[in-house]
């Protein structure tokens, strides 16, 4: 039989991409969302694939229907515009829409995910990040909200495993990009795309100098699905471990594009990380897993995106 899974924060960039590769994998899927930042326009092709939506915050008191085999929780907003509007609500997503889950799970019981971040790392002080680095995060910050939050959730998807021995998952992603990702999101490569677009010079922060390691949509989620299938239940690192320094992206989406308008630089913002990169040795040896997509064509792909809609 076909097995079922509910994917929480269904309408957004990456849970879009999930549902996807798990309507062509034969579940029956169904996903939740409030679209506080995910979009209709994200799932219409997969309803018509069979994808049933629900616009359910899980913040709320919120009771599911059906059983599933497999929650997927990647509901969060997830970009530095939304920490300034909304950090409480971040906040309450993290902590009581995650609990809201993880009760449901245990009753019906399923196997839950909770997508959590490399953002737990903070600003950190080992590079790469191994699953075991306990970070250097900010618990003031304009971050804190989110950082604080994706770590209380992981601290609570392992108390639920602990006390009521729930089958949890906890996967660590790392940057991400590709098709679907709002344009006005705040998100490095969003930003390069409509600017390059839109023939204005591309902002860089700081020196520009800071790197980040991009892992495409397609890999990521393929990460995700993996880990979901594995006995891992401690947290485990999915990104693309290659590094690129910021001028090194704008200088390739400028060349994509074909925008003659250069760079221009601005002062870094608080908290922002220098570096980031992951250690995916633990994916690669338990997860048999590794990103197959290079920045150029994970870029080529995310150039078509963003050109059929800026
Ligand atoms: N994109 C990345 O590079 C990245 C990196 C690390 C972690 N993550 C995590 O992956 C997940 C997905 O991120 P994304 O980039 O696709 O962001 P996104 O904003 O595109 O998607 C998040 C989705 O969750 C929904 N949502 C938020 N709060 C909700 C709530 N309370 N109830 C119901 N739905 C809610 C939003 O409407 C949206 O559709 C998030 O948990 C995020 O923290 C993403």
């Amino acid at each position: 039989m076909a097995k079922k899974a509910l994917v929480a924060g269904g309408a957004g960039f990456m849970g879009s991409h999930l549902c996807e590769l798990l309507l062509e994998k034969s579940y029956t899927v169904h996903a939740i969302d409030n679209l506080v930042t995910g979009s209709r326009q994200n799932i219409q092709p997969l309803v018509e694939k069979g994808l049933n939506w629900l616009d359910v915050d899980i913040t709320s008191d919120f009771y599911l229907n059906e059983s599933y085999d497999e929650i997927y929780n990647l509901a969060s907003p997830a970009s530095p515009i939304d920490f300034e509007k909304m950090p409480i609500f971040i906040l309450e997503t993290a902590a009581r829409g995650h609990k809201n889950l993880l009760k449901q799970a245990r009753e019906m019981n399923a196997r839950i995910l909770y997508a959590s971040t490399s953002e737990v790392y903070g600003d950190p002080l080992e590079h790469p990040q191994k699953e075991e680095y306990r970070g250097n995060v900010s618990t003031t910050g304009p971050r804190s909200c989110y950082d604080e939050g994706k770590r209380y959730g992981e601290a609570l998807t392992m108390a639920f495993r602990r006390e009521y021995a729930v089958d949890t998952r906890i996967v660590r992603i790392f940057n991400t990009y590709g098709p679907r990702m709002r344009p006005e999101d705040g998100r490095v490569i969003p930003n390069f795309f409509v600017q390059a677009l839109k023939g204005k010079p591309l902002t860089l922060y700081g020196d520009g100098k800071q790197t980040r390691s991009f892992c495409y949509i397609r890999d990521e989620v393929e990460g995700i699905f993996a880990l979901m299938q594995s006995k891992e239940f401690m947290p485990v690192n999915i990104g693309n471990p290659t590094e690129f320094s910021m001028i090194q992206i704008a200088e390739k989406i400028n060349q994509l594009t074909g925008n003659r308008a250069g760079m221009i630089f601005k002062p870094l913002p608080t908290d922002d990380p220098i570096k980031r990169k992951p250690d995916i040795s633990r994916a690669k040896e338990i997860l048999g897993w590794a990103p197959k997509y290079d920045l150029q064509k994970g870029l080529e792909l995310t150039h078509d995106y963003f050109k059929s809609i800026v």
